[in-house]
């Protein structure tokens, strides 16, 4: 097993808000060189030490101009998101399209631009969901659009190896958060989700410690009377529900 080098930044794709700028917050306390790319870098209300990047994943000429340089070797967290309660049928095109740049084919083109730039080996940390393989109602496109950031990390694992044999990829499939910003109009009770701070920690303490290659780790929330909202982690991959409540995915 390669050991991997001493990394000397961390470049959070979506570290504005929520989880993402939690991670950014564990990196720059570290010591690393954190950049923070997304649209709103101009109010972070914590940006000390951080340096900020405007990255609009939904503008093709954003994504192929903003800025990628950095100290290498880098951990790469693909963090950004926006969450879509709708049935495919009340989605309009402009809503498809934004969030398939949003959650796919925006940060797709910005890791190519990233490793054709050759940094050396990266740390990929890819945050998908619980919802890449859960069964939701009117969540349709959202879900397939986490099942194929899920995918795609997966199979980039063999291309990043080839390339750099020390490079790392952790999958991350975390359950509810309470990050109100994120479940925006949706009447949820944040007491019962997890904490961003407290699963930036576990995620990063993951991949700090992570001796192979790639890991995929679920994050997910107790359900535990009087645990409620307490992270879970667990280990490998998990099967896609069945959309039929209470059936198995599998034939036993
Ligand atoms: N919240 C949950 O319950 C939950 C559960 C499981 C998985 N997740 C996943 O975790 C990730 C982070 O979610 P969060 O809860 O921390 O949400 P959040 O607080 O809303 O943060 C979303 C991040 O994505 C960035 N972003 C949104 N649109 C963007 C765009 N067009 N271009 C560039 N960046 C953009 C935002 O930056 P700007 O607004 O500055 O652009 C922000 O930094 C998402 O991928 C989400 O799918 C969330």
């Amino acid at each position: 097993m390669l050991t991997a080098p001493t990394r000397k930044a961390a470049a959070v794709i979506g570290g504005t808000h929520g989880l993402g700028h939690q991670l950014a917050l564990r990196g720059s306390s570290a010591g690393l060189h954190t950049i923070v790319y997304g649209r709103s870098v101009n109010s972070i209300a914590d940006s000390g030490g951080l340096d900020t990047r405007a990255l609009d994943l939904t503008d093709p000429d954003s994504v192929r101009t903003a800025n990628i340089a950095m100290p290498t070797p880098a951990y790469v967290f693909w963090v950004a998101g926006a969450h879509l309660k709708k049935a495919l049928v009340e989605t309009d095109e402009a809503e498809l399209t934004a969030l398939t740049r949003l959650l796919f084919t925006g940060p797709v083109s910005f890791l190519r631009r990233l490793l054709t730039a050759d940094h050396g080996p990266v740390h990929l940390v890819t945050i998908a969901s619980s919802s890449s393989w859960k069964r939701r109602e009117r969540e349709t496109l959202y879900c397939a659009l986490k099942a194929a950031q899920a995918a795609f990390t997966r199979n980039l694992v063999p291309e990043l190896l080839a390339a750099h044999p020390s490079s790392r990829v952790t999958l991350v499939n975390p359950g509810g958060l309470a990050v109100p910003d994120f479940h925006t109009g949706l009447d949820i009770d944040y007491g019962h989700m997890m904490d961003p701070g407290e699963v930036a920690d576990i995620i990063w303490r993951l991949a700090r410690q992570q001796a192979g290659p790639f890991e995929e780790v679920q994050i997910l929330r107790s359900a535990e009377p009087g645990r409620e909202g307490v992270p879970e982690v667990s280990f490998g991959p998990r099967p896609p529900q069945s959309p039929q409540p209470g059936e198995p995915a599998h034939r036993p």
